[in-house]
């Protein structure tokens, strides 16, 4: 049973990834061979235009997600493009993508909707993502409900190409991340960076004290009670504390008779104490890029044993090896 999941990256890291998505990852690691991530640089490239970026992006994922648990000595961790199989095998999987489930994926699609012009690395954007999970045999793929439909796709080129050369891939199951944990930016809404309301990982404190004192509330007299439930505030409140603290700050609303202030003071402390360990661990790995190079490079040598077996059984079985 192998998981496996990507990560793009095309910015730094924010609350809303973190809950939503990296913690998960975390929870389901359990050895180097059960559990492959990796960061999908190739992906990144069809929107981040800048070398010099692109590359301090790489790095800085590899580092922000050590520091936030990701272990080496329980998942793999490596960079998509040091897995030159997968781009081989897309080719593969392109002779059988049809244009029309192609043109159905979103993210093409999206951008067309928008007038924009798209490349040919945006609308095959899914077959290298199905090449991603097929070149390890990967059973199970975490992802957010916004990626299920590219699992999908990877499910349906598999089973054709099954059909067409016999049994060769092995077919993924997404797993739905879960996202009950809705994290609100600070202006109320979805935390995302399109909305511009994000407070990323590993701000430094007081710019993340300074975003959090800006989270919007709503302007009822202070002495009225209130719905935690229906407080972007509290919602994020509940994300940092304690099953204890989050019961005390319930009360505290349905009480009334508080100020929004303390409670972003209260929040922004939780926070900090909540990223502390991963703070410190990320400016040691900060001073030592080697030590990350390293992983990276084990992870990559780890992958691409699997990923060179899958390769020629895939070669194999369409005749374009041995020939
Ligand atoms: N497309 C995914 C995203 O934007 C990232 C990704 C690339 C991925 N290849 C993958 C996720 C393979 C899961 C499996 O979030």
């Amino acid at each position: 049973m192998r998981v496996l999941s990507g990560i793009q990256p095309t910015r730094r890291f924010h609350w809303g990834n973190y809950f939503g998505a990296i913690r998960q990852y975390i929870d389901l690691q359990g050895d180097p061979q059960s559990a492959f991530y990796f960061i999908a640089n190739l992906h990144a490239l069809t929107t981040v235009r800048d070398s010099r970026l692109l590359r301090q992006l790489t790095l800085d994922a590899a580092l922000d997600l050590l520091a936030l648990g990701l272990d080496p000595n329980r998942a793999t961790l490596f960079v998509q493009s040091d897995i030159p199989e997968v781009t081989q095998l897309c080719w593969l999987l392109m002779t059988g993508a049809p244009l029309g489930l192609l043109e159905r994926c979103h993210a093409y699609k999206d951008k067309k909707a928008h007038g924009l012009t798209a490349d040919a690395g945006l609308f095959t954007y899914p077959v290298l993502m199905a090449a991603d999970i097929l070149a390890y045999d990967s059973d199970l793929v975490p992802v957010g409900e916004d990626q299920v439909q590219h699992v999908e796709v990877c499910r349906d080129l598999a089973a054709s190409f099954n059909h067409e050369f016999g049994e060769t891939f092995v077919l993924p199951r997404a797993k739905v991340l879960d996202n009950a944990a809705r994290v609100p930016g600070i202006d109320g809404e979805k935390m995302s960076k399109s909305y511009n309301n994000t407070v990323e990982v590993f701000e430094d404190v007081p710019a993340v004290r300074k975003k959090v004192m800006r989270i919007v509330t709503d302007s009822r007299p202070m002495d009225q009670p209130k719905d935690p439930q229906s407080d972007p505030l509290f919602q994020l409140y509940r994300l940092f504390a304690s099953p204890e603290e989050c019961e005390q700050m319930a009360a505290t609303y349905r009480r009334g008779g508080f100020g929004y202030g303390e409670i972003k003071k209260a929040l922004a402390d939780l926070a900090t104490r909540y990223f502390a360990e991963p703070r410190a661990r990320r400016q040691e790995l900060e001073v030592h890029p080697e030590r990350v190079r390293e992983i990276l490079g084990d992870g990559a040598a780890t992958a691409r044993k699997k990923a060179a077996a899958v390769l020629q059984r895939v070669e194999d079985a369409c005749g374009v090896r041995s020939w």
